[in-house]
């Protein structure tokens, strides 16, 4: 198997951390990788937030958990009710495992390509972490929870524009316990090779 591919065989999906921090020449080299990766267009619009402050990722993490437990996607027009207080007296767990680093991956609203060009960079990233023996693990959005109004000030301390929304995450740090083995693949189907 060749480097790269080894590397690919060798990523997992992380979900315990040590508390430990990232050195920061480390992180630098693996977010750089992201923005090696394809995006549609070539447009570059995607917004990373590179996030290793615990008291936001944990509330946001939180947040992240108790909107998508209550809401969807809200329709066009549908406001959420919710209220710091509900987060405060959650005992909900937080989605990003309390991993040191949590990168938030932004992109514009109306962009159709918007989440394909998320998840893509949060592989890079996360590929480029293994290779620093860095874990990691990609968390979805399964709800914008940025709507919420406890999590809108944060997006305006970031710069965030309005007309871009929450997309994907990575999140990065130091596994407890090793990483786990390179894992089966025996769900897939066969590939189909035509020629
Ligand atoms: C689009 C996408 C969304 C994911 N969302 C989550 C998530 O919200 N929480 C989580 O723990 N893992 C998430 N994962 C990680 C998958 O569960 C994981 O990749 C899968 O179980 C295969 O395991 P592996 O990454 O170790 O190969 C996500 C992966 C992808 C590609």
């Amino acid at each position: 198997m060749n480097e790269v591919i080894q590397n690919m065989a060798d990523r997992r999906s992380v979900r315990a951390y040590t508390g430990e921090d990232i050195p920061e020449d480390i992180l630098h080299s693996i977010i750089e990788a992201g923005y090696l990766s394809p995006n549609a267009g070539n447009k570059q619009l995607l917004r990373m937030v590179v996030c290793e402050d615990h008291k936001i990722n944990d509330r946001l993490g939180r947040l992240r958990n108790l909107v998508t437990r209550k809401f969807w996607w809200p329709k066009e027009g549908e406001e959420f009710t919710f209220s710091d207080e509900e987060l405060d007296a959650s005992d909900v767990d937080n989605s990003f495992y309390n991993a040191p680093c949590v990168v938030y991956l932004f992109s514009e609203k109306d962009f159709e390509f918007a989440e394909g060009d998320c998840y893509i960079m949060s592989n890079n990233l996360c590929l480029a972490a293994r290779s620093f023996d860095v874990a990691s693990c990609v968390i979805s959005v399964p709800t914008d929870y940025f709507l919420v109004d406890s999590a809108r000030q944060i997006l305006k301390d970031w710069g965030i524009p309005d007309n871009y929304s929450i997309r994907a995450h990575a999140i990065l740090g130091y596994p407890e316990g090793g990483f786990p083995e390179a894992k089966e693949h025996d769900k897939y189907a066969a590939p189909l090779y035509v020629r």
